[in-house]
């Protein structure tokens, strides 16, 4: 079964084919009208995606090699309502004209199974550490389409900090691959930022982004851009590390996937692939920041077993895994 899946929750207007076989196209899009605006204008966002989402599902028709596929996967949430309303609209449309089932993804799940699509036999269940813009959670994932939370953050995403931390200290947008680079060439134990852990197995990153900036404000002098963001990610990392080795430990399940934009961050990939006491599968950068195989991939999953939705579906911007 060719799906062809469909990812518009955020900035990135994608679309890519799986089958049994694995990935046969992906195509993403990113928007860069928001670049001006150091972070995502959700009008500007929908309008984006409808004057590209077109272009993007045919050139992922066109290097699969197939004219229609068998199945189309949306993300239906969670994410930006008007975002994931175009491409659940034309995922209807596609699936009505060419007379095939539709199946709404939740975009959270497709980051959780999007390191599976290289390894398809990696073994349920596993813990998986979901890290992007919106979200930061550590899941228990018991089979397909069970998943319990084990802990998540309590204010802002990882992400999220990555981004204002970037914009506090004038570096641009998105700010995670932006301090990622940065952070290669400063010293990660120049400044003691904080860890902020909070009760069982949740986290919390506003207070580590406020003491960056009042660190920046006292400071006298020019600021060792690099040493910040340095010592920022070592904060960043020794967190999501804490919390995903303390889930293994409580659950005994010692095998973890990696998931989300943060995924990207190499700082948080060598220590995680360096752990001892869990088996964590990093996956390549490009199934990591948000495109259409993940949400192909989990649409297909869910497709085999015979679900479906129908031309009602809507869009739920807040949709919990
Ligand atoms: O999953 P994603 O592409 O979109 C959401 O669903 O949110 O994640 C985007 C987030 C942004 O906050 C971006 O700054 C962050 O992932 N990100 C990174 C890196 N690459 C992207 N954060 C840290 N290090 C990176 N290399
Ligand atoms: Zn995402």
């Amino acid at each position: 079964m060719k799906v062809l899946g469909i990812e518009t929750s955020c900035d990135e207007t994608a679309a890519a084919v799986v089958d049994a076989t694995g990935v046969l196209a992906d195509v993403v899009h990113t928007q860069d009208v928001h670049i001006a605006y150091g972070g995502v204008v959700p009008e500007l966002a929908s309008r984006a995606h409808v004057e590209k989402l077109g272009a993007v599902v045919q050139a992922a028709l066109a290097r699969a090699g197939i004219e229609r596929p068998d199945a189309v996967a949306a993300t239906s949430g969670p994410g930006l309502i008007g975002a994931l309303l175009v491409g659940l609209s034309w995922a209807k449309g596609l699936a009505a004209a060419w007379d095939v089932p539709l199946i709404g993804v939740n975009h959270l799940e497709g980051h959780l199974l999007a390191p599976l699509i290289d390894e398809p036999g990696f073994e349920w269940p596993f813990l998986a550490l979901v890290v992007s813009g919106g979200h930061t959670t550590v899941y228990l994932a018991e089979s397909l389409g069970r998943y319990k939370v084990l802990g998540e953050t309590v204010d802002d995403a990882a992400g999220e900090a990555y981004d204002k931390v970037a914009r506090l200290l004038g570096l641009g947008y998105p700010g995670g691959p932006i301090i990622d680079r940065l952070a290669a060439s400063g010293d990660p134990s120049a400044i003691a930022f904080p860890r902020p852990l909070k009760g069982s197995l949740d986290m919390s990153f506003s207070g580590l982004k406020t003491a960056v900036r009042t660190w920046v404000q006292r400071h006298d002098g020019p600021v060792p851009v690099e040493d910040v963001c340095a010592s920022f990610q070592a904060a960043v990392v020794d967190v999501l590390t804490d919390r995903l080795l303390l889930a293994s430990r409580q659950t005994g399940v010692t095998r973890a996937v990696l998931a989300g934009g943060v995924a990207a961050n190499s700082g948080l990939r060598r220590r995680l692939a360096e752990t001892d006491a869990l088996r964590v599968l990093v996956p390549p950068l490009s199934r990591c920041t948000d495109n259409g195989a993940m949400i192909a991939h989990a649409g297909r999953l869910h497709l085999l077993r015979g679900e479906r939705s129908g031309l009602e579906l809507a869009a739920t911007p807040a949709w919990r895994l």
